[in-house]
């Protein structure tokens, strides 16, 4: 796990776009996994910048959702393919078409959650899967609990999680009780995970998650098995993280040779 410790929100979007920008310039077809929350908000308008300075073009790029709540209407403000599109393909100039999601209108959604498992690998796998990580070390909505052997499927949220999405729909009654999430295996097939935390308030989870123990109470701590992770903190989410200056000895040592 490469743990990267940067300055502020800034800097966390600007290493993130560029980990992005190097993927897409290496293989502009790339797929991605993309997440929602207000942690990767920063990263996207960075991206839209920075194809706006035609240093990057996601058209041949193709993108799945990480989830997707349950019951919302399609056409609603807060329904994740709805966010995904305002706040990240539109800004990036992504073609909506490219942008996927699992059919949580399905009569049947133990069968949209496998038809979704199959369109990711028919895709050919998601090159570089985007995560935030909940208060409660949810990634996706894998809540504390989750099988680390997971796949897509439906879940029930949690109070902390309903509570933390509550600004966003007026009330905690209106945040729906459950949704479909790729699972805790399923973010794990993903060749490269790039895990974004910013502020103070993630600093015991990300400590938890990164140098804790592995373990389904902390759904996040599972990406320590994966072989190829950056996680990518500033200064205040990282102030718990006790190698955080091993970390950032290895950042500045930087031999070629580190995984990137
Ligand atoms: C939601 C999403 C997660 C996200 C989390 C954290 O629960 N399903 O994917 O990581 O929010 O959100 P934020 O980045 O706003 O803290």
């Amino acid at each position: 796990m490469e743990v990267v410790i940067t300055e502020d929100v800034d800097a966390v979007a600007g290493r993130a776009a560029d980990i992005v920008v190097a993927l897409l310039r290496s293989r502009p077809g790339a797929v991605l996994g993309v997440a929602t929350g207000s942690t990767p908000l920063p990263t996207y308008l960075e991206l839209g910048r920075r194809v706006a300075a035609g240093e990057v073009s996601f058209e041949r790029c193709r993108a799945f959702l990480l989830d997707e709540y349950i019951g919302l209407p399609p056409d609603h403000p807060e329904c994740y393919a709805n966010v995904v599109r305002r706040r990240f393909a539109d800004v990036v100039g992504l073609p909506p078409h490219h942008v996927a999601g699992p059919d949580v209108w399905a009569p049947d959604l133990s069968a949209a959650c496998a038809a979704y498992e199959d369109a990711i690998v028919s895709a050919g796998g998601i090159d570089l899967q985007l995560l935030g990580i909940g208060a409660d070390g949810h990634i996706g909505f894998n809540e504390p609990g989750s099988s680390l052997a997971s796949l897509t499927r439906p879940t029930t949220l949690t109070s902390v999680t309903r509570g933390a999405n509550a600004h966003r729909f007026g009330s905690i009654d209106d945040v729906p009780r459950h949704a479909v999430t790729q699972g805790v295996a399923t973010i794990g097939r993903a060749r490269h995970v790039l895990l974004l935390a910013t502020g103070a308030h993630k600093s015991s989870i990300v400590a938890a998650a990164v140098e804790g123990p592995i373990t389904a109470m902390v759904p996040a701590s599972a990406l320590q098995l994966h072989p190829h992770v950056t996680v990518v903190v500033d200064e205040a989410a990282a102030s718990r993280l006790s190698l955080a200056d091993y970390y950032r000895e290895i950042e500045a040592a930087g031999p070629a040779w580190r995984p990137a």
